[in-house]
């Protein structure tokens, strides 16, 4: 459906799905997806994706993510700027995907809708998406207010739909695509292991930190305010959960902390408690800093390894 040549993929990342981390996933043979909104206008990431062409002939996407925001991007000129581009497959997450069929079905753009319920992925088979990539607890970014795993969400969103499913949240190696495909996923995708490569374009010391980190190093924040982010525990991720925790503090109360100017500069400078940064539970499952050909490759292989000798041993 997507014309890639392994069932993985690299979800769209805020400030790190840029063209030299896309344009590596495309070469190894999986499906990346830029980040529309990393591009502070639709010209400009009209520019990106020429960018990422000159670096591959191969497929790849462009994340949408529409959030709720006082002062909401131009959306519709994004998708506008996708069509004009000829990406022909989009990753939206966060709102409805609804409006945006409409805008991409007549020019042949396919719609992957993230999300992390089942509620939400029938909703986006009925509006028209042609895959949906569900996002479990574990996942870094916005992992939903359910608190439910990707090992019982993914099973149950292919129990529930005809659209081919995308296992997200989690998912790191080559044991966790075994996994997925035996649940009944058609890929994997990974935002947290992606960002621990040499192409992704991000401070050494943020790399550093995914390796030396374990499963224990996310924080949850956001619960209240109903808008749960999983982030890496770093002190402004803790002093944003404490100051959560006293009574009647509302999301104005920890605006200043989470900007996300702040965190631009953690990415860039490699200050690592200047701001919040976004990392999944699978920091547990980040221990090196390969290529994305040599990640691509060695899961692929692992999970060859795991379904041919390990596996076939079992049946037998
Ligand atoms: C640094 C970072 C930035 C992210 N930014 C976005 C984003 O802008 N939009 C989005 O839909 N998801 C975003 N995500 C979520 C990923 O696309 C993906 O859904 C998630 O990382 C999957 O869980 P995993 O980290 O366990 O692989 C981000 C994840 C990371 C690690």
């Amino acid at each position: 459906m997507f014309g890639m040549e392994h069932p993985i993929v690299q979800g769209g990342m805020q400030l790190v799905s840029r063209a030299e981390l896309v344009a590596a996933v495309a070469n190894a043979g999986a499906l990346g997806f830029l980040s529309a909104l990393t591009q502070p206008t639709p010209e400009a990431l009209v520019a990106e994706v020429r960018r990422t062409r000159s670096m591959t002939d191969k497929p790849f996407g462009v994340n949408l993510t529409i959030l709720p925001s006082r002062n909401p991007p131009p959306y519709e000129e994004y998708a506008r700027a996708i069509i004009e581009s000829g990406v022909k497959v989009v990753e939206t997450a966060g709102y409805s995907p609804e409006p945006f069929i409409p805008v991409f079905e007549p020019s042949g753009v396919k719609v992957i809708h993230k999300c992390t319920s089942i509620k939400h992925a029938k909703k986006a088979q009925q509006v028209g998406c042609a895959a949906v990539s569900i996002d479990g607890f574990e996942a870094a970014g916005h992992p939903g207010e359910d608190g439910i795993g990707s090992l019982v969400l993914v099973p149950r969103a292919v129990d529930e739909l005809d659209i081919p499913v995308i296992a997200c949240g989690g998912f790191s190696d080559g044991r966790g695509l075994v996994a997925a495909l035996a649940m009944g996923a058609e890929a994997v995708s990974m935002g947290t292991r992606f960002l621990g490569t040499r192409e992704a374009p991000v401070h050494d010391k943020l790399k550093e930190k995914l390796v030396e980190g374990s499963e224990l190093d996310t924080q949850l924040i956001f619960r209240k305010f109903k808008n749960t982010a999983r982030v890496f525990k770093n002190s402004v991720a803790v002093e944003v959960a404490e100051i959560e925790s006293r009574p009647g503090t509302e999301f104005t109360d920890v605006a200043e902390l989470v900007a996300g100017e702040r965190g631009a500069v953690v990415l860039e400078t490699g200050d690592m408690e200047h701001g919040i940064w976004w990392a999944g539970v699978s920091t547990g499952l980040v221990y090196d800093i390969p290529s994305v050909a040599e990640l691509v490759s060695r899961i692929v292989s692992d999970a060859e390894k795991i379904i041919n000798e390990r596996l076939r041993g079992l049946s037998q």
